[in-house]
């Protein structure tokens, strides 16, 4: 801050006038001593507007340090004193800000400083743009090319001892940020006369004293080289030594540098080579050797260095050694050899010298652009640098200086272009009012030289394509013919009469009057250095070479690819190239570095006035300075105007309606600018003076901040609103996901445990289960497997004992038989001769039944005939009779019990019998019968006085006497009777009064039916038209009915002599006067306890319920 408080413009701390324009008076003295006294006060640059003039100080000033670049960085051109990083500073930021491609031309005789000021701008662009490693690394490759094309490009001369010998010209490519992604560079003509022989007091090109001072003895053997200078013809002696130059650790600065751009090792090593191989090339001799036809013929003096150079190269000697002796013409396919004389030799190693060696620095750059090009495609923003070999005026001048002179009036040209005529033309243009400004444009040299029919270069192509002998003085002869009349062309030859005493013009010499200054060129030489020819025998060697360098290096030895047509000339390359890096300087926005010598001495603080006043005329620095002054110092399309400066005004800002240049008056008037210090063109709008350009541009400065403070205001809270927002919203996603994820977790957690412990508690149930089911399983099995071995194992003893007895017994009893029948046979034999066998059977069985009845007595069972037990059969013969012996024996005991009954005994027993015969298993009341006696005359009738009538009218002896229930037909109600049956009939009388109801001889009764289960009901069938039969047949319920059945059947059959049909069935009908009633017995019906009941239905039904 406070620096930028202290000095804030050009005009502060001012030593002379820091801009020309601000140069009161203005003439060429003022102009001089201002350069003079800021050269004095160690202020090297001085500004024309935006030009750059720079006077080189010889001397190093402490004024490019890092601080200065930080203290110029990002400030306006007119802000602090001029220097060339102001001027860097406004290029790389109008490429960076405003998308204009640049261009820095920098001009200047020899040794003005240009290639120092060259690499200052790239040094000060690399400071100052983007950082990061890949970005150092670009920067740090387009920093490093420099020592390198310098090692080999440049050398001492009499006017500068780091002198540029080509013309280079970098492209630098940034992206959009202004960060460098890489660089193009291309060259332009080598002084490459140089290798073989330089001027004096002059030195070839730095590289070759370098590798004899720098290199190590190791690498010095390699490449079969000697330390010594003077060892080395192409090596001058008389300077060979630069003061305050060390050879020897430059050569380790270039090496670093070679590896810092991406040469590899093996690739060094050959360029190193190559080098070594042009240095001996040039201790080849010749010596001349006459053969028999007269012709000259030349000899290598010592075939040494050949021999070594050949092993450096991987050259066939003996093919190297031809080429130097023979040159072999080709055309229309016929060959013809020549020998070479001395002087032809000679020609032809200095020629392949120089080839090898331009040709190697041609492909030096090719190779630095491979390592430095950009690596992406998108578009890319150029600042071009060009440095170019200066303007020089020697004793001797040749074809180099032609060529690089002629160059130096393109640029002047150009200069006079963009600047001065571009300028005035604009106001014209513009309708400005202006006086013309008289300056000298250099147009009319540019077209002595390069005029496709007249120009010079023009005539000596013709001069070098023309049949017939063509030397340099036919050339001279031609220029004399063709531009004698030309203003800055002079020639003592020339049809001009003015220089034909002309002596300081010698005959052999043209001279031309450049825009700085007249030179003299020695016409000696133009023709073969235009014509530049190798003869083809060397190309062919050079590409047999074992070495893939050298191959490369002159694809056209290639006997494949012979190509007969002439290469073009060096001049008419020259100038093609230079026509396209004018057209290209065109497209882009020029700066200006003029670089001025101060002293030819190379002395520091030495300013040699007339030497400084002759370069500023020919610059036309003077007419740069009117012109500037007479114009406007700024000026600009309205619309970029407006473009720029429109927020300075609120009516423009920040849009303005309407035509650009009514926006910019608008503007200008509301910025209260005096109208003198601005002017309206046609399209654009000029600015007289600087400062008014500085105060707008101050105004927006800080316009922009205050804008970009709002902007950013405005946008860090929509951002930090936005970006709240959106972690609000994602905040809740979040957690809503992170719930539902943990309480999924949760339930997972918790249901694998309940399913755990339900599993375990199951599984331990069903083990425990499990466990006692087997425990039980087995004991069963225990239990059942012990008894069934147990049972098994009695059994089995006991049957193989009762075996083993029953075999025992029967072989006793066998052997018993036997021995019997033997005794008995030995003892009857005499007795028995026939039917003894009979005889002894029949006697044995009496025996045996004898036997069977005497024990059969004792075992008898008990006489009761219901004892079932009777004695096991001994015999099993005796089956048949044993089972017929206890039925005889049941049969006779039952008969023993019988005969002891009575016959009152036996009446009873009788009609039990009968009673059993009837009803056993059909009526379930029978077997409660069975125990009970029966009494028949349960009413004792005769000895009652109630019943004495009724005895009176029965005379017959009572068989049964007893009360029982007659069913009332008509409703099934009970009504108490006494029934009497009697020999002949069945009598039914009033219980109380004993009155005859009722009398049914037994011959009517046809049937008897009752149920089969345990009730007391039956029905008396009558005979149909029997006197009894009249109100129907009797329906009654007894307590002893088995009893009366029994006891009428009896009667019935005893008195008939027919069996009375009794039927058993629980449905029976019965004939109720005409009705023909169904009795149906139910079962069930417990309503008056276990008595049956009795209903009339309808009439057809009776039901009885019975228990
Ligand atoms: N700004 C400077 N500060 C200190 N010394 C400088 C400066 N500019 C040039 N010199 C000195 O002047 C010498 C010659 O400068 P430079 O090589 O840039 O000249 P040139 O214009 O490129 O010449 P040529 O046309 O021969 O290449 C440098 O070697 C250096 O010693
Ligand atoms: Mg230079």
């Amino acid at each position: 801050m406070a620096k930028m408080e202290v000095k804030t413009s050009l005009l502060d701390n001012m030593i002379g006038v820091g801009d020309m324009v601000l140069l009161e008076p203005l003439n060429e003295d003022s102009f001089i001593n201002n350069l003079k006294k800021r050269f004095d006060h160690s202020e090297i640059y001085t500004y024309i507007g935006s030009v750059v003039v720079s006077i080189n100080p010889y001397r190093l000033l402490p004024i490019y340090s890092p601080e200065k670049v930080e203290e110029y960085r990002n400030r306006n051109f007119y802000e602090l004193s001029p220097h060339i990083f102001a001027l860097s500073d406004e290029a790389y930021r109008s490429l960076r800000d405003q998308d204009k491609d640049q261009c820095i031309l920098i001009t200047g005789e020899s040794g003005a400083g240009k290639t120092e000021a060259s690499k200052l701008v790239m040094s000060y662009v690399a400071a100052v743009c983007g950082k990061g490693a890949e970005v150092n690394q670009v920067k740090e490759q387009l920093l490093q090319s420099n020592p390198v094309l310098e090692a080999f490009g440049n050398a001492k001369t009499v006017r500068n001892d780091n002198s540029s010998r080509f013309g280079k010209y970098m492209d630098i490519e940034f992206d959009f940020k202004g960060d460098p992604l890489g660089g193009v560079i291309s060259n332009y003509l080598l002084e490459k006369s140089r290798v073989v022989k330089q001027p004096r007091g002059e030195r070839n090109f730095h590289i070759f004293y370098q590798i004899l001072s720098g290199a190590s003895e190791d690498l010095l053997n390699k490449l079969k080289l000697e330390r010594d200078f003077s060892r080395y013809n192409y090596l001058s002696l008389d300077s060979a030594r630069v003061n305050g130059v060390d050879d020897a650790v430059n050569f380790r600065t270039v090496r670093n540098a070679m590896q810092i751009v991406g040469f590899m090792d093996h690739e060094t090593q050959s360029i190193l080579e190559v080098v070594a191989a042009v240095l001996k090339l040039g201790n080849i001799e010749f010596k001349p050797e006459s053969r028999v036809n007269g012709l000259d013929e030349s000899k290598i003096k010592d075939k040494n260095e050949l021999k070594e150079i050949c092993e450096l190269t991987g050259i066939d000697q003996s093919v190297l050694e031809r080429a130097f002796s023979f040159r072999t013409v080709e055309a229309k396919q016929e060959r013809v050899s020549t020998t070479l004389n001395v002087a032809q030799a000679y020609y032809a190693r200095d020629a392949l010298a120089k080839n090898l060696y331009s040709r190697l620095f041609s492909w030096l750059v090719t190779r630095i652009n491979e390592s430095i090009k950009a690596q992406t495609k998108v578009r890319k923003k150029v600042m071009g640098v060009l440095d170019i070999y200066g303007f020089e005026i020697f004793e001797d001048n040749s074809f180099e200086q032609f060529i690089i002179n002629y160059c130096n009036e393109k640029l002047q040209q150009i200069f006079i272009e963009l600047t001065l005529k571009e300028e005035q033309e604009e106001y014209i243009r513009e309708g400005i009012e202006w006086t013309h400004i008289e300056y000298f444009n250099n147009a009319i040299i540019c077209d002595l030289i390069e005029n496709n029919q007249t120009g010079i270069l023009a005539m000596l192509d013709e001069e070098c394509l023309r049949p017939g002998t063509v030397t340099d003085d036919t050339f001279l002869e031609k220029l004399n013919q063709v531009c004698a009349t030309h203003q800055h062309f002079e020639s003592r030859m020339s049809k001009c009469s003015r220089f034909l005493n002309d002596t300081s013009l010698p005959h052999s010499c043209f001279r031309i009057q450049h825009y700085a200054g007249k030179v003299m060129y020695q016409v000696e030489g133009f023709v073969d250095k235009n014509n530049d020819l190798l003869y083809r025998d060397l190309s062919q060697a050079m590409w047999k070479a074992n070495h893939s360098l050298i191959k490369a290096l002159f694809p056209e030895g290639n006997p494949a690819k012979i190509n007969l047509k002439r290469p073009p000339t060096a001049g008419s390359q020259f100038k093609a190239s230079v026509a396209t890096l004018m057209k290209n300087l065109q497209t882009k926005n020029p700066n200006y570095i003029r670089c001025i010598k101060p002293n030819d001495k190379k002395a520091a603080h030495s300013f040699n006035e007339a030497l400084v006043c002759h370069q500023v005329r020919y610059l036309g620095l003077l007419e740069n300075v009117r012109v500037r002054r007479a114009g406007y110092a700024f000026r600009q399309p309205y619309e970029l105007c407006l473009e720029r400066y429109k927020m300075l005004c609120k009516q423009t800002w920040p849009h303005w309606k309407g035509p650009a240049r009514a926006g910019v008056e608008v503007l200008f008037n509301e910025l209260e600018i005096p109208e003198e210090e601005y002017s309206f063109g046609r399209s654009k709008i000029f600015i007289r003076n600087p400062r008014t350009l500085f105060k707008l541009e101050d105004l927006r400065k800080q316009r922009l901040e205050d804008l970009a403070t709002l902007i950013q205001k405005i946008y860090r809270g929509w951002k930090c609103r936005t970006r709240f927002l959106l972690m609000k919203r994602s905040q809740i996603v979040i957690a809503s996901w992170y719930r539902r994820y943990a309480q999924q977790r949760k339930y997972q957690r918790i249901k694998g445990s309940a399913i755990i412990v339900q599993s375990y508690t199951r599984g331990w149930k069903a083990r425990k289960l499990l466990r006692e089911l087997k425990h039980q399983k087995r004991c069963k099995e225990a239990a059942t497997t012990i008894a069934a071995y147990w049972h098994g194992t009695q059994a089995r003893r006991e049957l193989k004992r009762l075996k083993e007895e029953a075999r025992r017994k029967h072989a006793v009893a066998v052997i018993w038989a036997y021995w019997l029948g033997l005794k008995v046979r030995r003892e009857y034999r005499k007795f028995f001769r026939a039917n003894a066998g009979r005889k002894i059977y029949e006697f044995t069985l009496q025996k045996i039944m004898q036997k069977y009845f005497l024990e059969m007595k004792t075992k008898m069972p008990s006489l009761s005939p219901i004892d079932a037990n009777w004695p096991a059969r001994p015999y099993l013969f005796l089956d048949a009779t044993h089972k017929e012996l206890k039925r005889i024996f049941h049969l006779w005991r039952c008969k023993k019990y019988r005969d002891q009954f009575t016959d009152q005994q036996k009446l009873i027993y009788e009609e039990k019998l009968e009673a059993s015969e009837l009803f056993k298993d059909k009526k379930a009341l029978y077997p409660a019968s069975v125990g009970q006696p029966f009494h028949g005359a349960y009413l004792e009738i005769s000895k009652n006085p109630k019943y004495k009538k009724l005895k009176e009218a029965v005379e017959e002896k009572i068989i049964i006497a007893e009360v029982v229930n007659k069913i009332n037909r008509a409703n099934g109600k009970c009504a108490s009777r006494i029934f009497l049956l009697t020999k002949n009939n069945v009598l039914l009388a009033d219980q109380k009064s004993g009155h005859i109801k009722s009398l049914v001889p037994l011959g009517d009764v046809t049937k008897v039916s009752m149920s089969s289960q345990n009730d007391g009901f039956f029905a008396v069938h009558l005979k149909e038209g029997s006197g009894a039969a009249g109100k129907g047949d009797f329906l009654f319920s007894s307590d002893h009915l088995i009893e009366m059945a029994t006891k009428l059947y009896r009667t019935t059959l005893s008195q008939t002599n027919q069996k009375l049909n009794i039927e058993i069935s629980d449905e029976f009908l019965v004939q109720f006067r005409q009705d023909k009633v169904c009795v149906k017995f139910i079962q069930g019906n417990q309503k008056n306890g276990n008595i049956p009941t009795c209903k009339r239905k309808n009439n057809r039904l009776l039901e009885v319920a019975v228990p």
